[in-house]
């Protein structure tokens, strides 16, 4: 039977494509941001071809290659940190870049070009769980630059989340996943690593009507605040909720997150027993709840530090904490009234 081979070629969208098209429908558009937009599909490329040899690093104490810098392969997650910024500090694309593994801001090569944007990341997003073999990700958010020319600065990365001109991640799981917005709904590729192209999977996700999952991690219940333990309890089905959510944590931000744009749910990692909303809390706001934010928001779904929206947080330094709330948008709106009702003491 003959395929329609037009329906055929409509299913055949590279992630290279997908962006061109997206570009097209801006005229002013300087294709500078697609083609930032394409190397970190790039950077994903290699570090997904690392992640199933992660192990072997540690047993061979190396996997003998060289990799981008000419620098034997060390652990994954350093590897990852080399490789986005090796890909991106020569293009003249970007003015200055921040990650979660430096301590600073870091500039572009004096020799290299200072372009107009501001590129922060989390490189290897999970480490814990790279030698158990459990699902890791990296986390990227793309900023226009404010400062005028030369080498850009901390105030180009220290922008709120509602300003980010693009953000997504990369799920390296039992497929390879790049999800990202640039404000025009949210769309997921996947990996075929036969040919190292990254095809149009998940477009226009949006979080579903009805949750299936909450994900925090349970271990930490005795320090959490009387709000989120009311929240927790609720989302167990208690207060006459009429949820009947199940738990799933995984320890990877990114794949936690991920499962629960496809199935509808809650992450959260509350602020331990400390004041909600006073920068406490593990995740960072900048390269972590920020871009995942501005994902959620494009896909229906909402993010707050219990307080107020993630979106509206202009980060004071970049590896500044905040405490996390993320996902289906009413789940999330709940942990806010909750906190306001019970721990308003704290606030
Ligand atoms: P990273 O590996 O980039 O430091 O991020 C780890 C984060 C996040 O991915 C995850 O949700 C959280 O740490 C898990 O923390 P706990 O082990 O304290 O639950
Ligand atoms: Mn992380
Ligand atoms: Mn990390």
């Amino acid at each position: 039977m003959m395929t329609d081979r037009r329906a055929f070629h409509d299913k055949i969208m590279t992630i290279e494509r997908y962006i061109l098209d997206q570009q097209s429908e801006h005229p002013e558009a300087t294709g500078i941001l697609t083609n930032l937009l394409y190397d970190i599909a790039l950077a994903a490329k290699f570090i997904a071809s690392h992640t199933n040899r992660a192990g072997l690093a540690d047993i061979l104490g190396s996997t003998g290659e060289m990799n981008v810098q000419g620098e034997v392969v060390q652990k994954l997650d350093e590897y990852a940190e080399r490789t986005i910024y090796r890909l991106n500090d020569h293009t003249g694309r970007v003015a200055v870049m921040a990650s979660e593994e430096e301590d600073d801001i870091i500039p572009i090569p004096p020799h290299h070009t200072a372009g107009k944007y501001a590129l922060v990341y989390d490189p290897l997003d999970g480490s814990s769980n790279i030698d158990v073999n459990v699902s890791v990700g990296t986390i990227f958010a793309i900023h226009r630059r404010k400062s005028e020319g030369g080498a850009g600065t901390l105030e180009d990365c220290l922008q709120p989340g509602r300003d980010l001109v693009a953000a997504g991640y990369v799920v390296y799981g039992s497929s390879t996943m790049l999800v990202y917005s640039t404000g025009n709904g949210v769309h997921g590729f996947t990996l075929d690593p036969r040919v190292g192209e990254f095809f149009l999977s998940h477009p226009n996700l949006r979080f579903p009507a009805k949750a299936k999952y909450y994900s925090v991690n349970q271990a930490y219940a005795r320090r959490w605040s009387p709000g989120v333990q009311a929240y927790t309890d609720w989302l167990q089905g208690g207060q006459e909720s009429g949820l009947s959510l199940s738990l799933r944590y995984i320890g990877s931000l990114v794949a936690d997150f991920h499962r629960n744009l496809l199935t509808g749910g809650v992450f959260y990692y509350p602020a331990e027993a400390r004041a909600p909303g006073k920068g406490s809390g593990k995740l960072r706001l900048l390269y972590e709840a920020a871009p995942l934010a501005f994902l959620a928001q494009q896909a229906g779904g909402y993010a707050s530090d219990g307080t107020q929206p993630i979106l509206e947080m202009t980060p004071t330094s970049l590896h500044q904490r905040v405490p996390l709330y993320i996902g289906s948008r009413d789940l999330v709106e709940k942990a806010e009234a909750f906190i306001a009702q019970y721990d308003a003491q704290l606030l």
